[in-house]
């Protein structure tokens, strides 16, 4: 159809909603085909539409930027996360000094003997000579979504933590070092916020975290070893192995390593390197276990191994359990 002069004239400069009635009127399937067939006429539009915008990318930081932000980031990371791999404790004494170990408490799990508990607590806060290494997974902690079918069978965690801070309170002054394990690092892990890091830190006690050497100093002597939550090269047969291993290919310098965990007490002496050495596999008092019920892992029993070691020649006696230790101490200390 032929458009009239009137039209091409105005076309240039017309609005859009001209441009679709025209299109309406002569018949065009949309404003597209209208202004098709108005080009091939040879007649354009003359609209400039322009748009301006202040949007812009932001500007790149330099490589060197980035690694000074992430830096200054890691550094205050170090001091919610980081504590020492190793660290030297000294007892200064003429008498030999009993070294208890003692972990995986699980309070708040259904099941835990409370009154072994309460027995032991109180021979190491009251007993001359001894002191605890606290180990991992105090608490049952069943905090993470995935293991809340356990949750059912605990008593509230508050509660657990209440147990946790007080027995740390009634023993700091016996406790040589505190620990971190599995059930109690499912908070830092879910939170951010290390709950027996920081209850350490209110309290004034070592807490060597996942595990670190101690360079432990009694009187003359000096007895450096290896105490960790978990250890490796585990076997279930020969409990034992995984201290020797990891002693041979990690801490050849180790006159005792300790590994907790598993639930089931071990002791050996032993001569390493021309030296007499030990080593420990804690109990628990988790004497009815759910979970280990669940999953056919037998064997837990109540046991807190421990050592005596003496200040004024080399010499370490391993003990399976504390109490027969605590009369061995009472022996050799008067
Ligand atoms: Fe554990």
């Amino acid at each position: 159809m032929e458009v009239i002069e009137s039209v091409k004239q105005a076309y240039p400069t017309a609005s859009l909603g001209q441009l679709k009635q025209w299109a309406e009127e002569y018949g065009f399937a949309n404003v597209h085909s209208f202004r098709r067939h108005m080009q091939k006429q040879g007649i354009k539009r003359t609209v400039e539409i322009t748009r301006t915008t202040d949007y812009a990318l932001s500007p790149k930081a330099t490589w060197e930027e980035h690694l000074a932000a992430i830096r200054g980031m890691d550094r205050l990371t170090a001091i919610h996360q980081r504590v020492p791999t190793e660290i030297t404790i000294t007892y200064d004494t003429n008498k030999p000094i009993c070294l208890v170990f003692s972990a995986d408490w699980q309070a708040g799990q259904f099941g835990v003997d409370y009154d072994a508990f309460e027995t032991d607590m109180n021979a190491i806060e009251t007993e001359p000579g001894v002191f605890v290494d606290v180990g991992g997974d105090i608490t049952q902690n069943i905090i993470q979504a995935s293991k809340m079918n356990s949750a059912h069978n605990q008593t509230p965690i508050p509660v657990q933590l209440g147990l946790a801070y007080l027995t740390i309170k009634k023993l700091r002054d016996k406790i040589n070092t505190l620990k971190t394990g599995n059930h109690d690092y499912w908070t830092t892990m879910l939170t951010g916020e290390d709950w027996l890091g920081e209850t350490a830190q209110r309290l004034n006690v070592i807490y060597t975290k996942h595990g670190a050497r101690i360079n432990l100093r009694v009187g003359k002597q000096e007895y450096p070893y290896m105490s960790r939550h978990v250890g490796r090269y585990n076997s279930t047969f020969n409990l034992t192995h995984s201290n020797k291993q990891e002693q041979r290919l990690n801490y050849p310098w180790a006159r005792f390593t300790v590994f907790e965990h598993l639930h089931v007490a071990d002791v050996e002496q032993y001569r390493y390197g021309d030296r007499e050495c030990a080593a420990f596999r804690t109990g628990t008092y988790a004497v009815y276990d759910d979970f280990a019920q669940q999953n056919g892992f037998y064997g837990a029993h109540i046991c807190n191994p421990a050592v005596i070691l003496f200040p004024d020649r080399d010499k370490l006696v391993a003990f399976k359990d504390m109490h027969d230790a605590i009369i061995y101490l009472r022996a050799v200390r008067n």
